[in-house]
C-alpha cells in the first residue's frame, strides 16, 4: 500500500465514505451466537475495521475488539462511536501490506475470533492461523468476481476468483462457505465470496513435539 492509497482512505472516509452502512455484516450476525467461546468477554481482531460497524456489533454484544485499519479518519470516526458508548475496542493504525508483517505484535493467536470484511488480500488470508486461538475462528467475505453488474469495486483486483477464499483459508475446520449473490440491507446487489472456519484444536503432539518433531 503506498502513501497515495493511504490519503485515498482517508479522503473517501472524510467525504463521508459508508456512513449509512451501520449495519453490521449479514454473515457475522447470523453466524455470532453460534460460536462457541469460552468466557464472559472473548476477543476478536477485526482487520481492516473502516468506520468500524462490524466492531461496534461485537463490542455491543461484548467481546472485546482489536480493529485494524490504515485509514485515520476511519479510526476516528470509531474511536469516537465506542467512547460515545463506552465499549471495549482498541483502534490500531496499521499498514496490512505486506501481510507476512500484518499482524506482528496484535495476532499473536490470542484471539477467539478473526474478522476479515470486504478486504481483499489472499496471503493475508493464508497468514490468519496465527492470528487466532486454537479453537478460535475466521468470518471472511469478499466481492466475488463476476460478469453481471453488481455493487463493490470496479476492478477485479479487489475481488476473489471463485474458489479462492477457500482454498487460502484451508488451514480451517470449513463450518460454511457460499459464493453468489446477496443483497445489503441498503438495498444494492453484491456478489459474495463468504467462509465461517474454525482453527483446528491443538493436538497432544502440537503442543508436546516428541523427539524429532518441530
Ligand atoms: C471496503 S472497506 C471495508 C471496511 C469494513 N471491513 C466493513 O466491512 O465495513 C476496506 C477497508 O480496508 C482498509 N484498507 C485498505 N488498504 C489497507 C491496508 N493496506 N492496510 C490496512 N487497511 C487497509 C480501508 O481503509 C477500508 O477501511
Amino acid at each position: 500500500m503506498s502513501q497515495t492509497d493511504r490519503e485515498k482512505w482517508d479522503a473517501r472516509y472524510r467525504d463521508g465514505a459508508y456512513g449509512a452502512r451501520v449495519h453490521p455484516s449479514a454473515l457475522l450476525a447470523d453466524w455470532v451466537d453460534r460460536l462457541e467461546v469460552a468466557g464472559a468477554a472473548p476477543r476478536a481482531i477485526d482487520i481492516a475495521c473502516g468506520a468500524g460497524r462490524n466492531a461496534l456489533f461485537l463490542a455491543r454484544r461484548g467481546w472485546h475488539v482489536d480493529a485494524v485499519d490504515i485509514s485515520l479518519v476511519a479510526l476516528g470516526r470509531l474511536r469516537a462511536a465506542a467512547k460515545a458508548e463506552d465499549l471495549p475496542i482498541i483502534c490500531v493504525e496499521r499498514d496490512l501490506e505486506p501481510a507476512s508483517d500484518a499482524l506482528n505484535g496484535i495476532g499473536d493467536g490470542k484471539h477467539s475470533l478473526a474478522l476479515l470484511i470486504r478486504y481483499t488480500d489472499m496471503p493475508l488470508v493464508e497468514a490468519l492461523p496465527r492470528a487466532v486461538a486454537p479453537g478460535g475462528y475466521l468470518i471472511a467475505e469478499m466481492h466475488l468476481r463476476t460478469d453481471v453488474p453488481v455493487a463493490g469495486p470496479r476492478s477485479p483486483r479487489f475481488r476473489v476468483a471463485p474458489g479462492a477464499l477457500r482454498r487460502a483459508a484451508a488451514a480451517f475446520e470449513l463450518l460454511y462457505y457460499h459464493e453468489g449473490f446477496v443483497d445489503d440491507p441498503d438495498g444494492r446487489t453484491v456478489a459474495l465470496a463468504q467462509l465461517v472456519g474454525r482453527r483446528r484444536a491443538l493436538s497432544v503432539n502440537d503442543a508436546h513435539p516428541g523427539p524429532g518433531g518441530p
